[in-house]
């Protein structure tokens, strides 16, 4: 198919009409995008992004969850559903981005990545057009945009983190989980002039010890990173339930919400919904998909 085949086709594919049950068009602020990233697997992103989205939505504010590891989707398994269609037949212009948004617990909505590599950077131009297009008119009916990114430091990691307005680091008391978010902090600061960090230390026994986790990570970025600006957000602490939850396909949120991961989901979701955007939190989801692809 030629890239005006592809094109043509795209534009006269059109999404389902109307808004998508449970969204309502007319907030009044651009959404607040939120990449949550690590470099090492495994670390929690996933659980992460989806609890902090209801602990969000039970704050009142309208959440979309991005499956960005377009290689690994797991989101939707970590939900127990089974989306029909996904990122990729946007991108290939069968769909919408209406036609593929799915629901998830508590009302949170779900942009489901397909399981297979997929690379940003070979998208054209006509499906990064397409996109766009489809992005803004999504971009009224949401308040906060959360990222899950895959593990590692690959192009779409690097991109979606570029994305993003605000970077939330998560981090273990493991040393690899140390010495994996440096190096993918050193290649957003010193390529990309990223600046701007806040960290959540995930697993962690107490505070003591993820405040030392998180001390450990300023010494060595202040040490051969120069000057950056990384904010400690909080912990989460290890708590059997979650996995209990994973394993039965339910946030512990909602499986479990007053277990101390729960709770502490509930507590955070507090605290950022309380703050008020920064400057360089302006900005809407096209300028988002636009930083994405550098259109
Ligand atoms: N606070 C916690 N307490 C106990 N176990 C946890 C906690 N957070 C995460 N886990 C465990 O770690 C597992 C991996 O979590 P998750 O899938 O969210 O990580 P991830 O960073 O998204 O992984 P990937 O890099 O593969 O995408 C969970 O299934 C759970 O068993
Ligand atoms: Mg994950």
């Amino acid at each position: 198919m030629t890239q005006a085949q592809t094109l043509e086709r795209m534009m006269n594919k059109k999404s389902a009409p109307g808004p998508t049950p449970g969204l309502v068009a007319g907030s009044k602020r651009p959404p607040r995008v939120i990449s949550v990233t690590s470099g090492k697997g495994g670390v929690g992103k996933s659980n992460i992004a989806t609890n902090l989205a209801y602990a969000l939505r039970q704050q009142g504010l309208k959440t979309l969850v991005l499956d960005a590891d377009l290689n690994l989707a797991n989101v939707d398994i970590l939900l127990g559903l089974t989306p029909k269609y996904n990122l990729q037949h946007v991108f290939s212009g069968e769909k919408g981005l209406r036609d593929i948004l799915i629901e998830g617990p508590g009302n949170i909505k779900i942009l489901p990545a397909s399981s297979g590599i997929m690379e940003l950077a070979d998208l054209n131009e006509n499906q990064r057009l397409y996109f766009l297009a489809e992005m803004e008119a999504l971009e009224t009916e949401i308040d906060v945009l959360i990222i899950d990114t895959a593990a590692g430091i690959n192009n779409n990691v690097i991109y979606f983190n570029l994305a993003a307005q605000e970077r939330l680091v998560v981090l273990t008391p493991e040393p690899t989980s140390l010495t994996d978010a440096y190096a993918l902090i050193k290649v957003l600061s010193t390529r990309h002039d990223i600046k701007k960090y806040r960290f959540l230390i995930n697993q962690a026994r107490s505070e003591k010890e993820a405040i030392a986790v998180y001390r450990k990570l300023c010494l060595v970025t202040d040490r051969f990173l120069g000057s950056l600006s990384l904010d400690y957000l909080g912990y989460i602490p290890y708590d059997a339930k979650l996995p209990q939850a994973v394993r039965s396909q339910r946030l512990v949120c909602d499986l479990f919400p007053d277990s101390p991961a729960g709770r502490t989901f509930t507590r955070l979701a507090e605290t950022i919904a309380a703050e008020k955007p920064h400057r360089e939190q302006d900005g809407n989801i096209k300028f988002f998909w636009q930083g994405l692809f550098g259109g």
